[in-house]
């Protein structure tokens, strides 16, 4: 599936711009993360993309986020090779059971994109000042940014070094600063 092919499908069911931002800033991870691991990057990229295309049918119903993602991915025609590890992204349901690298890095990419994103906010926006070390430090305050799971962005750690995870998050968000809104 084309990048562009799955950003006209996300916006068929996604309008808030917050919520598309997480989607871009989640894929712009998940294909950093790819790149470092040798994975198909582009495939990783488009998972992110369409990770949470069921959030605003859902209606914060957490049991069916993901199995509804599937079912519009079924629907579109789009393959399980993307849809799979979208419907067991939900940590609530499958959350003790994630073993591939794709699985546990959509872990991380969806909760480390949030982290970061915050960290460039309370730098009034700029996402160039957010370095390695001001997330490391950010990770270790749980009020900060509470929503995003440490225990998610922990499972990461099997596979990449904390701190290079966090030098590549940080390099794919500031490409794409300019579509997040961010200097
Ligand atoms: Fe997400």
């Amino acid at each position: 599936m084309e990048k562009t092919e799955a950003l006209i499908l996300l916006k068929q069911h996604i309008t808030s711009p917050s919520l598309l931002g997480h989607c871009l800033s989640t894929a712009a991870v998940m294909k950093g993360l790819a790149t470092e691991l040798g994975e198909d990057a582009v495939l990783w990229e488009t998972i992110g993309i369409l990770h949470d295309i069921d959030f605003e049918e859902i209606h914060e119903d957490m049991e069916k986020h993901g199995i509804i993602g599937y079912e519009i991915l079924w629907l579109a025609g789009v393959g399980d090779e993307i849809a799979l590890p979208i419907k067991r992204h939900n940590h609530m349901i499958f959350g003790s059971d994630y073993t591939t690298p794709v699985e546990i890095c959509l872990q991380v990419a969806d909760s480390v994109s949030g982290l970061i994103v915050a960290c460039a906010h309370v730098k009034g926006g700029n996402i160039t000042d957010v370095s390695v070390k001001t997330v490391t430090k950010k990770y270790k305050t749980p009020s900060f940014a509470a929503g995003c799971d440490r225990k998610r962005i922990a499972l990461g750690d099997a596979l990449i070094p904390r701190e290079r995870m966090y030098e590549i998050a940080i390099n794919e968000i500031t490409a794409i600063k300019d579509e997040l809104g961010l200097n």
